[in-house]
C-alpha cells in the first residue's frame, strides 16, 4: 500500500466514458464560466477590509501580486488539464499523475478552498443583503446579521452597548436555500447563471467607468501607508501592524481570494467541446480578463473614497453612495447579491463534486459523499451536510478569518499543483500534451515559491488552525481513506 501508488489513466478513461453529459462548452463558454466563479465576494466586500486596515491606496499592487501568483498556478493548471482532461480537479490530476497521499493532501486542501470560500461568500452576501433592505428602509438589527466580532466593532462605532449575542441570519437562510438548489439539480440554474455573468461584467465595467470620473487624486496620495500599531475591536493594540509594505503583502493574501474560481474550469471538462485545448485556454484567459478588472476597480475605488473611509461590508456599492449617486448603488447592490449567489453555487457544487470523487475513489465513506438521491441524482447527504456547516459557520465567525482559511488551503493546494506538473514532466515526458506550459521548471518553480511566500503573510492565528486542519487530513488518510482505496482491489 503504497502512498505514491496512482490511478490507472485507463480508470479515468473508463469514468468519463460513462459519464452521458453533453459536450456544449466552447471554449468562451467555459472562459465565461471562469469569470463568473471568479468574480465575487473578494472584488465587492474583501477590498473593503484590505484597503481600510492593510494596504491603503496600495490595494492595486495587492491585486497584482496576488495576481501573478495565480497565474504561474494557472499555466501549471492549464497543462494538466490538457493532459487529463477528466472532470474533478487537482485532486484528480494529482492522483492520475504523483500519488494517492498527495492527491488526497490536495483535496484536503480543496476543501478549505471551496467550503470556506462558499463560506466568505455567504458572509459577503449578507452585507450586500442588508444593504438592499436599507435601501427600502428596513434595517436589519446588527447582532442579526453579524457575527459577534464585527457586531461589537459595529456597535461601539455607532456608540452603542456591545451585544452579547450575535448570529448572521442572512447567511445562514442564503446558504440554506443554496443548499435547496443544489439537491434538486443545478441543470434548471445553468442559464440564470449565464445572465447572472453577463449581469456582473456588466456592473464591474460600470463601476470602473463611472467611477472613474470621481477620482480624487488626492485620495491615493500616501499610495502605501506608513506602518502603523494595529487595534483588536475594543481599540486596544494588538502588538501587530497594520500598512507599510508587510500590509501590502497581507492585503494580498486577503486578495487573493478575489481570484479563486479559475480552478473551477477544469471541474467542467466532461462538458467541453475540445476539452484538451479549450479548457486550458478558458483557465488562462478568465484569470487574465479578472486580473485586468481588478487592478481597474481598485484604483479607482480607492481613488473615489479615502482608503479608511471604505466601508468593509459592502466597499463598492458604498462608494457611489458616498458620491450620492443613488441609482447606481440601486444597480451595483443587485448585482452584486445575484452575482455573489452564483459563486456560492458554484463552490459549493464543486466541494460536493470533490467529495464524490474521492468518494467514488473509496477515500471518503461512499454512504455520506457518494450516494445519490433517487430523483434528483445529486449527492444530496454530502450538500446537506456542507449546507449544514458552511450556514453556521457563516453565521458566526468574521470574513476576514474565513477568507484566510479559504486562501490558505488554496494557496497551498496551487503550489502542490504546480509541484505535480514539474514531476509528471520529468516522470513521464512521453504523455501527449496539448498545451505546454513555456518553461516549465521555471514557471513551476516560481508558482511554489509565490504561493508558498504569500502564506508566510497570513496571520499566525490563521496558521495555527491551517496546521490543525492539515494533520488532521494526514490522519484521516491513515485511518480511514487508505484502508479503504479501490486501488487496493487494483493491487489485489
Ligand atoms: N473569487 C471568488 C470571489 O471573490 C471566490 O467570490
Amino acid at each position: 500500500m503504497s502512498i505514491w501508488r496512482t490511478k490507472p489513466v485507463s480508470a479515468f478513461e473508463a469514468e468519463m466514458k460513462k459519464s452521458d453529459l453533453k459536450r456544449v462548452l466552447t471554449r468562451w463558454g467555459l472562459t465565461s464560466l471562469g469569470i463568473g466563479a471568479i468574480i465575487g465576494g473578494g472584488i465587492f466586500t474583501l477590498t473593503g477590509i484590505a484597503a481600510h486596515d492593510f494596504a491603503g491606496p496600495a490595494l492595486a499592487l495587492s491585486f497584482v501580486i496576488a495576481g501573478i501568483g495565480c497565474l504561474f498556478a494557472s499555466l501549471c493548471y492549464a497543462e494538466f488539464a490538457s493532459v487529463l482532461p477528466v472532470e474533478g480537479s487537482a485532486y484528480s490530476y494529482a492522483y492520475g499523475t504523483v500519488g494517492e497521499l498527495f492527491a488526497w493532501f490536495i483535496g484536503w486542501n480543496l476543501i478549505l478552498e471551496y467550503m470556506m470560500g462558499a463560506t466568505t461568500v455567504a458572509v459577503a452576501w449578507s452585507g450586500y443583503f442588508v444593504k438592499l433592505l436599507h435601501l427600502f428602509h428596513i434595517d436589519f438589527p446588527i447582532y442579526l446579521c453579524n457575527d459577534l466580532a464585527t457586531a461589537t466593532e459595529k456597535c461601539l462605532a455607532a456608540g452603542l452597548a456591545a451585544p452579547g449575542f450575535a448570529f448572521n441570519i442572512p447567511a445562514f437562510v442564503i446558504t440554506w436555500i443554496v443548499t435547496a438548489v443544489l439537491v434538486k439539480g443545478i441543470k434548471e440554474a445553468a442559464s440564470t447563471n449565464n445572465v447572472i455573468v453577463i449581469v456582473k461584467i456588466a456592473v464591474v465595467l460600470f463601476v470602473i467607468i463611472v467611477g472613474a470620473f470621481y477620482i480624487n487624486p488626492a485620495n491615493w496620495s500616501p499610495f502605501i501607508p506608513d506602518k502603523v500599531p494595529a487595534l483588536d475591536e475594543l481599540g486596544h493594540e494588538t502588538g501587530k501592524f497594520k500598512f507599510g509594505f508587510g500590509g501590502v503583502l497581507t492585503a494580498a493574501t486577503i486578495v487573493f481570494f478575489a481570484y479563486i474560481g479559475f480552478d473551477a474550469v477544469s471541474t467542467q471538462a466532461g462538458e467541453a467541446v475540445n476539452p484538451k485545448k479549450d479548457v486550458p485556454f478558458a483557465i488562462v484567459a478568465s484569470l487574465i480578463i479578472c486580473t485586468v478588472l481588478y487592478i481597474l476597480v481598485s484604483l479607482v475605488l480607492t481613488g473615489m473614497v479615502r482608503y479608511d473611509q471604505l466601508d468593509k461590508a459592502a466597499p463598492v456599492a458604498s462608494a457611489f453612495s458616498g458620491i450620492g449617486i443613488n441609482w447606481a448603488v440601486f444597480i451595483i447592490t443587485i448585482a452584486a447579491t445575484a452575482g455573489l449567489t452564483s459563486v456560492m453555487l458554484v463552490m459549493m457544487l464543486g466541494q460536493t463534486r470533490i467529495f464524490l470523487g474521492m468518494a467514488k475513489d473509496g477515500l471518503l465513506p461512499k454512504w455520506m459523499f457518494g450516494t445519490l438521491h433517487a430523483t434528483f441524482k445529486t449527492p444530496y447527504r454530502s450538500t446537506i451536510l456542507v449546507g449544514a456547516l458552511i450556514s453556521i459557520i457563516a453565521a458566526v465567525t468574521p470574513i476576514g478569518k474565513i477568507s484566510e482559511m479559504c486562501s490558505m488551503g488554496t494557496l497551498l493546494a496551487f503550489a502542490m499543483v504546480c509541484i505535480a506538473v514539474m514531476m509528471l514532466r520529468y516522470k513521464r515526458p512521453d504523455l501527449e500534451r496539448p498545451y505546454k506550459t513555456p518553461a516549465i521548471y521555471l514557471v513551476g518553480s516560481l508558482g511554489v515559491g509565490f504561493n508558498i511566500f504569500l502564506m508566510c503573510f497570513v496571520r499566525p492565528e490563521t496558521w495555527v488552525a491551517f496546521l490543525i486542519w492539515g494533520t488532521i487530513g494526514i490522519a484521516v488518510y491513515f485511518i480511514y481513506s487508505r484502508r479503504h482505496s479501490n486501488l487496493n482491489k487494483i493491487e489485489e
